[in-house]
């Protein structure tokens, strides 16, 4: 990729020179002072990110290892809800299969889910539930708050997906009863991908199993970030902690609520655009704030595919998502988390008018709309 090209998929994300810069430090011995200050620092931001005072835990491995690290620590032949609107949805489902019983509450990918389904599995007596929060794939934000309260009803472990989410959506962990909820490190925190960060409540750690993973094992992260210095139990990804740790002080430095704040307007600008071209969103919903403030996904239009669309756009020096698995072809998707701002978005407008324009499909008016929406 030259560096010139504006990385607008939904995570990884471009990153600042300053995270850039902190990541060709010089190594440091993982078990000093030195390295402990930048994991303590570290947690204590990601707490403000997602909203807890649950232990929070840095694991070197992709928001997938984290997904992994839940359901593997608490569930050993269990029955686990998992619902499924999306790729992602899939996956948690997935994994739930290899450590238990999916109780899978499932629907067209794209599709909001009916709480009294939920409600339903649940009353078939499970230990916990899954749910992604920002469904990726889609371009849409599931009921968290909502599945938070049935999980507690029930008496469920609410295990959440926030990957693409925590640090550009607002999600109260605690206020919603989040017992374990992830955090990519690659999407709206704009640190280097390698890294997902954990959140655990109390009542998780209490229903961890005794024969947890190996690797992954949550109460080992536990006890070493608990030793002085704080550590992590094996060799850490210390150059990921080096950029991780600059992104977070940014993420300090602009305010979690003003950072969410700008991903909705850049979202809105978005889908003002949409409108304005007659691109339709790809998820169909009443309710507007379903729609990913981190991630916007359009039906293709018709008569071209994604090697078109997505070749003209990186011809203009913009590359954007397509559709995962089935829906490839069908839909395409731009990513607008991280340190994204009107620039990048209007950017990406001219470039997607002019590209349509060249395939013979009238869109226009969507700068104009999004610089509009950006006041
Ligand atoms: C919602 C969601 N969950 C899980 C993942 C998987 O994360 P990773 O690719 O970092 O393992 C992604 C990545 O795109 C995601 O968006």
């Amino acid at each position: 990729m030259s560096s010139e090209e504006l990385l607008m998929i939904p995570g990884p994300v471009p990153l600042h020179p300053r995270v850039l810069k902190a990541m060709s430090r010089p190594m440091i011995n993982h078990r000093s002072p030195e390295f402990a200050k930048i994991l303590d620092k570290c947690v204590s931001v990601l707490k403000d990110a997602f909203q807890t005072k649950n232990d929070v835990l840095v694991l070197s491995g992709s928001g997938t290892a984290g997904m992994e690290a839940a359901i593997s620590n608490v569930v050993k032949g269990d029955n686990v809800v998992t619902i499924v609107n999306g790729k992602f949805g899939e996956r948690f489902k997935e994994i739930v299969a290899l450590y238990g019983n999916p109780i899978p509450v499932e629907y067209e990918w794209g599709s909001p889910i009916e709480l009294n389904d939920v409600e339903d599995a649940l009353e078939k007596g499970v230990s916990a539930i899954t749910m992604v929060h920002n469904e990726t794939s889609v371009g849409m934000l599931n009921p968290a708050k909502e599945v938070g309260a049935l999980a507690r009803k029930y008496d469920a472990l609410f295990i959440m997906d926030g990957i693409s989410s925590i640090g550009g959506v607002d999600v109260p962990v605690d206020k919603w009863g989040v017992d374990i909820a992830i955090i990519g490190s690659q999407k709206c925190l704009a640190a280097p991908p390698g890294l997902a960060a954990i959140a655990v409540s109390e009542r998780a750690w209490e229903r961890m199993k005794a024969k947890s993973p190996y690797y992954l094992d949550l109460k080992a992260y536990r006890k070493y970030a608990a030793k002085e210095p704080a550590q992590t139990p094996y060799t850490p990804a210390v150059p990921l902690f080096f950029g991780l740790h600059e992104a977070l002080r940014m993420v300090k430095e602009e305010g979690i609520h003003e950072r969410i704040e700008r991903h909705r307007k850049c979202a809105e600008a978005v889908r003002k655009a949409m409108d304005a071209m007659d691109l339709q969103l790809f998820p169909r919903l009443n309710d507007i704030s379903r729609y990913s403030n981190t991630v916007s996904a359009m039906v293709m239009p018709d008569g071209i595919d994604d090697k078109q669309l997505r070749g003209g756009m990186k011809k203009r020096g913009v590359l954007i998502a397509g559709g995962q698995a089935h829906l490839k072809d069908k839909i395409f998707r731009i990513g607008h988390m991280g340190n994204v701002s009107a620039k990048e978005i209007l950017t990406t407008l001219e470039a997607l008018e002019s590209t349509l324009s060249e395939l013979g499909v009238k869109a226009e008016g969507g700068v104009v709309a999004a610089k509009e929406a950006f006041g």
